[in-house]
Protein backbone atom coordinates (compact mmCIF):
# COMPACT_ATOMS: atom_id res chain seq x y z
CA UNK A 1 0.00 0.00 0.00
CA UNK A 2 0.94 3.77 -0.66
CA UNK A 3 2.75 5.05 2.31
CA UNK A 4 2.49 8.68 0.97
CA UNK A 5 -0.35 10.41 1.63
CA UNK A 6 -2.71 10.59 -1.84
CA UNK A 7 -3.70 13.74 -3.40
CA UNK A 8 -7.69 13.92 -4.09
CA UNK A 9 -8.85 14.77 -7.55
CA UNK A 10 -9.14 18.36 -6.49
CA UNK A 11 -5.65 18.08 -5.24
CA UNK A 12 -6.51 18.06 -1.55
CA UNK A 13 -4.28 16.13 1.12
CA UNK A 14 -6.45 12.64 1.26
CA UNK A 15 -6.23 10.73 4.23
CA UNK A 16 -5.10 6.99 2.81
CA UNK A 17 -6.62 5.57 5.77
CA UNK A 18 -9.76 6.43 7.72
CA UNK A 19 -11.37 5.06 10.95
CA UNK A 20 -14.70 5.58 11.91
CA UNK A 21 -16.35 5.19 15.35
CA UNK A 22 -19.95 4.91 14.29
CA UNK A 23 -21.88 6.17 17.54
CA UNK A 24 -25.58 7.41 18.13
CA UNK A 25 -28.03 4.85 16.69
CA UNK A 26 -29.71 4.14 19.96
CA UNK A 27 -30.11 7.80 20.81
CA UNK A 28 -31.33 8.38 16.76
CA UNK A 29 -33.58 5.91 17.46
CA UNK A 30 -35.12 7.26 20.70
CA UNK A 31 -35.04 10.73 19.82
CA UNK A 32 -37.40 9.64 17.27
CA UNK A 33 -39.39 7.41 19.93
CA UNK A 34 -38.37 4.25 17.90
CA UNK A 35 -36.65 1.01 19.67
CA UNK A 36 -32.65 1.18 19.55
CA UNK A 37 -32.89 -1.48 16.96
CA UNK A 38 -34.41 0.67 14.76
CA UNK A 39 -31.63 3.33 14.90
CA UNK A 40 -29.07 0.02 14.67
CA UNK A 41 -30.91 -1.21 11.33
CA UNK A 42 -30.74 2.39 9.78
CA UNK A 43 -27.05 2.80 10.49
CA UNK A 44 -26.64 -0.28 8.16
CA UNK A 45 -27.50 2.93 5.65
CA UNK A 46 -24.86 4.88 6.65
CA UNK A 47 -22.28 2.41 6.19
CA UNK A 48 -23.01 1.96 2.81
CA UNK A 49 -22.77 5.93 1.89
CA UNK A 50 -19.51 5.60 3.68
CA UNK A 51 -18.46 2.87 2.09
CA UNK A 52 -19.18 3.94 -1.18
CA UNK A 53 -17.69 7.62 -0.99
CA UNK A 54 -14.73 6.20 -0.01
CA UNK A 55 -14.19 4.61 -2.30
CA UNK A 56 -15.18 7.47 -5.03
CA UNK A 57 -12.69 9.65 -2.73
CA UNK A 58 -9.60 6.86 -3.50
CA UNK A 59 -9.40 5.74 0.01
CA UNK A 60 -6.97 2.91 0.22
CA UNK A 61 -8.40 1.90 3.37
CA UNK A 62 -11.38 2.00 5.83
CA UNK A 63 -12.07 1.09 9.23
CA UNK A 64 -15.33 0.82 11.01
CA UNK A 65 -15.81 0.46 14.59
CA UNK A 66 -19.19 -2.32 14.71
CA UNK A 67 -19.01 -3.63 17.77
CA UNK A 68 -16.38 -3.06 21.15
CA UNK A 69 -15.29 -5.68 23.22
CA UNK A 70 -17.37 -3.66 25.81
CA UNK A 71 -20.27 -4.15 23.75
CA UNK A 72 -21.13 -7.35 24.98
CA UNK A 73 -22.33 -6.75 28.61
CA UNK A 74 -25.09 -4.45 26.93
CA UNK A 75 -28.90 -6.05 27.22
CA UNK A 76 -28.77 -9.67 25.67
CA UNK A 77 -31.53 -8.75 23.58
CA UNK A 78 -29.34 -5.71 22.04
CA UNK A 79 -26.15 -7.86 21.71
CA UNK A 80 -28.57 -11.03 19.74
CA UNK A 81 -29.76 -7.99 17.58
CA UNK A 82 -26.59 -6.54 16.60
CA UNK A 83 -25.04 -10.14 16.06
CA UNK A 84 -28.02 -10.98 14.01
CA UNK A 85 -28.02 -7.89 12.37
CA UNK A 86 -23.94 -8.34 11.14
CA UNK A 87 -24.84 -11.35 9.80
CA UNK A 88 -27.50 -10.46 7.50
CA UNK A 89 -25.45 -7.46 6.37
CA UNK A 90 -22.84 -9.55 5.84
CA UNK A 91 -25.15 -12.07 3.65
CA UNK A 92 -26.77 -9.11 1.74
CA UNK A 93 -24.23 -6.41 0.80
CA UNK A 94 -21.51 -9.26 -0.56
CA UNK A 95 -22.29 -8.76 -3.78
CA UNK A 96 -22.15 -4.63 -3.56
CA UNK A 97 -18.83 -5.10 -2.25
CA UNK A 98 -17.41 -6.51 -4.88
CA UNK A 99 -19.06 -4.47 -7.14
CA UNK A 100 -17.35 -1.34 -5.70
CA UNK A 101 -13.84 -3.30 -5.70
CA UNK A 102 -13.88 -3.47 -1.92
CA UNK A 103 -12.02 -6.17 0.12
CA UNK A 104 -13.36 -7.10 3.55
CA UNK A 105 -11.52 -7.94 6.81
CA UNK A 106 -12.83 -8.64 10.22
CA UNK A 107 -10.85 -7.13 12.97
CA UNK A 108 -11.06 -8.53 16.68
CA UNK A 109 -11.28 -11.13 18.44
CA UNK A 110 -13.23 -14.04 16.38
CA UNK A 111 -13.30 -16.74 19.01
CA UNK A 112 -16.08 -15.14 20.91
CA UNK A 113 -18.43 -15.12 17.90
CA UNK A 114 -21.15 -17.92 17.25
CA UNK A 115 -19.57 -20.63 14.59
CA UNK A 116 -22.27 -19.67 11.91
CA UNK A 117 -21.21 -16.05 12.12
CA UNK A 118 -17.30 -16.75 12.05
CA UNK A 119 -18.18 -18.86 9.17
CA UNK A 120 -19.62 -16.32 6.89
CA UNK A 121 -17.02 -13.56 7.81
CA UNK A 122 -14.41 -16.33 6.29
CA UNK A 123 -16.62 -16.74 3.54
CA UNK A 124 -17.14 -12.76 2.38
CA UNK A 125 -13.54 -12.29 3.81
CA UNK A 126 -11.80 -15.20 0.43
CA UNK A 127 -15.19 -13.73 -1.75
CA UNK A 128 -13.82 -10.76 -1.67
CA UNK A 129 -10.01 -11.33 -1.07
CA UNK A 130 -9.11 -10.17 -4.92
CA UNK A 131 -11.22 -6.84 -4.55
CA UNK A 132 -8.79 -3.86 -5.00
CA UNK A 133 -10.21 -0.57 -5.17
CA UNK A 134 -10.42 -0.24 -1.24
CA UNK A 135 -9.86 -2.40 1.82
CA UNK A 136 -12.56 -2.42 4.16
CA UNK A 137 -12.46 -3.45 7.52
CA UNK A 138 -14.76 -3.90 10.72
CA UNK A 139 -13.93 -3.68 14.25
CA UNK A 140 -15.97 -6.49 15.56
CA UNK A 141 -15.48 -8.18 19.27
CA UNK A 142 -12.24 -5.69 19.30
CA UNK A 143 -10.74 -3.57 21.58
CA UNK A 144 -7.38 -1.52 21.35
CA UNK A 145 -6.24 -2.53 24.65
CA UNK A 146 -7.11 -6.64 23.61
CA UNK A 147 -4.94 -5.78 20.15
CA UNK A 148 -2.03 -4.64 22.21
CA UNK A 149 -2.19 -7.49 24.75
CA UNK A 150 -2.57 -9.83 21.90
CA UNK A 151 0.78 -8.60 20.10
CA UNK A 152 2.57 -8.84 23.07
CA UNK A 153 1.35 -12.52 24.01
CA UNK A 154 2.68 -13.45 20.67
CA UNK A 155 5.96 -11.68 21.30
CA UNK A 156 6.29 -13.42 24.22
CA UNK A 157 5.85 -16.26 22.41
CA UNK A 158 8.12 -16.06 19.70
CA UNK A 159 10.56 -14.76 22.41
CA UNK A 160 10.29 -18.42 24.59
CA UNK A 161 10.86 -20.14 21.25
CA UNK A 162 14.04 -18.18 20.97
CA UNK A 163 12.58 -16.63 17.43
CA UNK A 164 13.29 -13.20 18.67
CA UNK A 165 15.21 -11.39 21.47
CA UNK A 166 13.79 -9.02 24.07
CA UNK A 167 16.20 -6.76 22.97
CA UNK A 168 15.03 -6.58 19.58
CA UNK A 169 11.32 -5.66 20.55
CA UNK A 170 11.02 -2.05 19.51
CA UNK A 171 8.13 -0.16 18.09
CA UNK A 172 8.41 -1.71 14.86
CA UNK A 173 8.67 -5.23 15.80
CA UNK A 174 5.51 -4.52 18.66
CA UNK A 175 3.39 -2.90 15.36
CA UNK A 176 3.99 -6.14 13.31
CA UNK A 177 2.28 -8.19 15.52
CA UNK A 178 -1.28 -5.75 15.84
CA UNK A 179 -4.01 -6.48 14.07
CA UNK A 180 -2.97 -4.76 10.77
CA UNK A 181 0.59 -4.47 10.34
CA UNK A 182 0.12 -4.12 6.22
CA UNK A 183 -1.90 -1.20 6.72
CA UNK A 184 -0.68 2.51 7.27
CA UNK A 185 -2.00 3.75 10.70
CA UNK A 186 -5.36 5.57 10.58
CA UNK A 187 -4.85 9.57 9.32
CA UNK A 188 -8.23 10.36 10.17
CA UNK A 189 -10.59 9.32 13.24
CA UNK A 190 -13.68 10.08 13.21
CA UNK A 191 -16.50 9.48 16.21
CA UNK A 192 -19.87 10.25 14.90
CA UNK A 193 -22.87 11.14 18.35
CA UNK A 194 -21.22 13.62 19.92
CA UNK A 195 -18.89 12.03 22.14
CA UNK A 196 -15.41 12.92 22.59
CA UNK A 197 -13.64 9.78 23.27
CA UNK A 198 -11.64 6.68 22.11
CA UNK A 199 -13.80 4.27 24.05
CA UNK A 200 -11.06 1.83 23.42
CA UNK A 201 -10.79 1.66 19.78
CA UNK A 202 -7.67 1.83 17.88
CA UNK A 203 -5.48 2.94 20.84
CA UNK A 204 -1.98 2.31 19.53
CA UNK A 205 -2.69 2.94 15.73
CA UNK A 206 -4.13 6.74 16.82
CA UNK A 207 -1.21 7.82 18.09
CA UNK A 208 -0.71 10.54 15.62
CA UNK A 209 -3.86 10.52 13.42
CA UNK A 210 -6.18 13.83 13.29
CA UNK A 211 -9.80 13.93 15.28
CA UNK A 212 -12.95 14.72 13.85
CA UNK A 213 -16.08 14.82 16.35
CA UNK A 214 -19.16 15.06 14.50
CA UNK A 215 -22.05 15.67 16.67
CA UNK A 216 -24.70 14.20 14.04
CA UNK A 217 -25.72 10.53 14.50
CA UNK A 218 -24.72 7.96 12.89
CA UNK A 219 -27.93 7.08 10.91
CA UNK A 220 -27.71 10.32 9.65
CA UNK A 221 -23.91 10.87 9.36
CA UNK A 222 -23.77 10.94 5.06
CA UNK A 223 -21.68 11.21 1.74
CA UNK A 224 -22.18 15.70 2.67
CA UNK A 225 -21.12 14.84 6.08
CA UNK A 226 -18.12 12.80 5.46
CA UNK A 227 -16.82 15.07 2.84
CA UNK A 228 -17.05 18.04 5.17
CA UNK A 229 -14.85 15.71 7.67
CA UNK A 230 -12.14 14.93 5.03
CA UNK A 231 -12.07 18.77 3.71
CA UNK A 232 -11.30 19.74 7.42
CA UNK A 233 -8.48 17.22 7.42
CA UNK A 234 -7.13 18.65 4.61
CA UNK A 235 -6.92 21.79 6.17
CA UNK A 236 -4.82 20.64 9.03
CA UNK A 237 -1.07 20.60 9.48
CA UNK A 238 0.30 17.47 11.08
CA UNK A 239 3.24 17.90 12.87
CA UNK A 240 4.33 14.63 14.29
CA UNK A 241 6.42 16.38 16.40
CA UNK A 242 8.57 18.81 14.57
CA UNK A 243 8.06 22.69 14.23
CA UNK A 244 5.51 24.40 12.07
CA UNK A 245 8.15 25.20 9.27
CA UNK A 246 9.90 22.14 9.57
CA UNK A 247 6.71 20.39 8.70
CA UNK A 248 5.86 22.60 6.19
CA UNK A 249 9.04 21.56 4.31
CA UNK A 250 8.62 18.05 4.92
CA UNK A 251 4.99 18.30 3.37
CA UNK A 252 6.25 20.54 0.69
CA UNK A 253 9.02 17.49 -0.22
CA UNK A 254 6.25 14.45 -0.59
CA UNK A 255 8.01 13.24 2.95
CA UNK A 256 5.38 13.66 5.58
C1 LIG B 1 -23.23 2.69 18.14
O1 LIG B 1 -24.42 3.25 18.53
C2 LIG B 1 -23.38 1.26 17.70
C3 LIG B 1 -22.82 0.28 18.64
C4 LIG B 1 -22.14 0.54 19.73
C5 LIG B 1 -23.03 -1.11 18.31
P1 LIG B 1 -24.92 3.15 20.02
O2 LIG B 1 -25.78 1.93 20.14
O3 LIG B 1 -23.80 3.23 20.99
O4 LIG B 1 -25.83 4.45 20.13
P2 LIG B 1 -25.95 5.41 21.38
O5 LIG B 1 -24.58 5.88 21.75
O6 LIG B 1 -26.59 4.61 22.48
O7 LIG B 1 -26.82 6.51 20.89
C1 LIG C 1 -18.15 2.74 20.76
O1 LIG C 1 -19.41 3.22 21.08
C2 LIG C 1 -18.25 1.41 20.10
C3 LIG C 1 -18.86 1.38 18.77
C4 LIG C 1 -19.29 2.39 18.09
C5 LIG C 1 -18.96 0.09 18.20
P1 LIG C 1 -20.04 3.03 22.53
O2 LIG C 1 -21.39 3.63 22.48
O3 LIG C 1 -19.95 1.61 22.94
O4 LIG C 1 -19.05 3.89 23.44
P2 LIG C 1 -19.28 4.54 24.87
O5 LIG C 1 -19.84 3.46 25.75
O6 LIG C 1 -20.25 5.66 24.72
O7 LIG C 1 -17.94 5.03 25.31
MG1 LIG D 1 -22.89 4.77 21.94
Amino acid sequence: MNKDASPSSDDQPLPRHVAIVMDGNGRWALRRRLPRAAGHRAGIKSVRAIVEESVRQGIQALTLFAFSSENWHRPKSEVNLLMDLFMGTLRSEVNRLSEHGVRLRIIGERAAFPEKLRQRVAEVEKVTSANEAMLLQVAANYGGRWDIVQAARRLVADARAGRIAPEDVDEGIFSTRLSFPDLPDPDLFIRTGGEQRISNFLLWQSAYSEFYFSDLMWPDFDALAYREALADFAGRQRRFGLTGDQASIRAANGTS
